[in-house]
């Protein structure tokens, strides 16, 4: 699950590990919600934060991978695969809230799809995005992604600890399959 990606215009998209503790604490240092790693720390990570979040998503277990988009060695946002199944990953993304809507999340997007279909070899790679969220779902739009259903209640919240007390909402599912990058070129 290891790729190093060259974005254009001095960005790079690259696998990230345990040695990047401190590049996950500056780039999550302004956020007020959850970035990418997981539904907590919804805000800043510390140290700890960033090394366990790292830790779950260690490459090398072959089952999940982030990627950093990066700039002069700082972190802008990142991507996450997720394997569930021979043929299929679910794909997320966050940016940190300082660099939004400057083409970073599509350019990381259009590249990880493209990486995962050539050279991971799956066939599909899947979005699951809450309606209210407006960004990510023009991003899926933009990205080539299609819309395939809206699954009721199906996302967590996580405003508390127990599954059972908290709330969970729909969420539509996006995805992109190997066809589509053929049938485009
Ligand atoms: C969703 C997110 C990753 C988009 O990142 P970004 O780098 O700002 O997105 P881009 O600049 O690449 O935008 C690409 C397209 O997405 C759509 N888009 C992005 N932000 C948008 C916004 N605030 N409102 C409406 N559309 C938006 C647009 O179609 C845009 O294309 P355009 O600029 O030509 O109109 C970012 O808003 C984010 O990190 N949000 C918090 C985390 C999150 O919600 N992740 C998704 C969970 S499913």
């Amino acid at each position: 699950m290891i790729a190093d990606i060259d974005l254009g215009q001095g960005l790079r998209l690259r696998t990230l590990t345990a040695h990047d503790v401190d590049l996950v604490v500056e780039a999550t240092g302004t956020e007020t919600a959850r970035a990418l790693w997981g539904p907590r720390p919804a805000g800043p990570y510390t140290p700890r934060d960033a090394r366990a979040a790292l830790n779950a998503w260690d490459p090398a277990a072959g089952c999940q991978a982030s990627y950093g988009i990066l700039k002069h060695d700082r972190l802008l946002g990142a991507l996450g695969l997720m394997i569930d199944g021979p043929q299929s990953a679910e794909l997320a993304y966050w940016v940190r809230p300082e660099s939004r809507r400057q083409g970073l999340a599509l350019r990381g997007i259009n590249a990880l799809t493209r990486w995962t279909h050539d050279e991971l070899g799956l066939d599909r790679i899947w979005l699951e995005i809450n309606p209210a969220n407006t960004p990510s779902l023009g991003l899926a739009d933009r990205a080539g992604y299609r819309y395939e259903q809206r699954l009721p209640h199906h996302c967590r919240a996580w405003t508390t600890p127990e599954p059972d007390h908290d709330t969970w909402h729909d969420c539509m599912i996006w995805a992109h399959t190997s066809l589509m990058t053929s049938s485009a070129t």
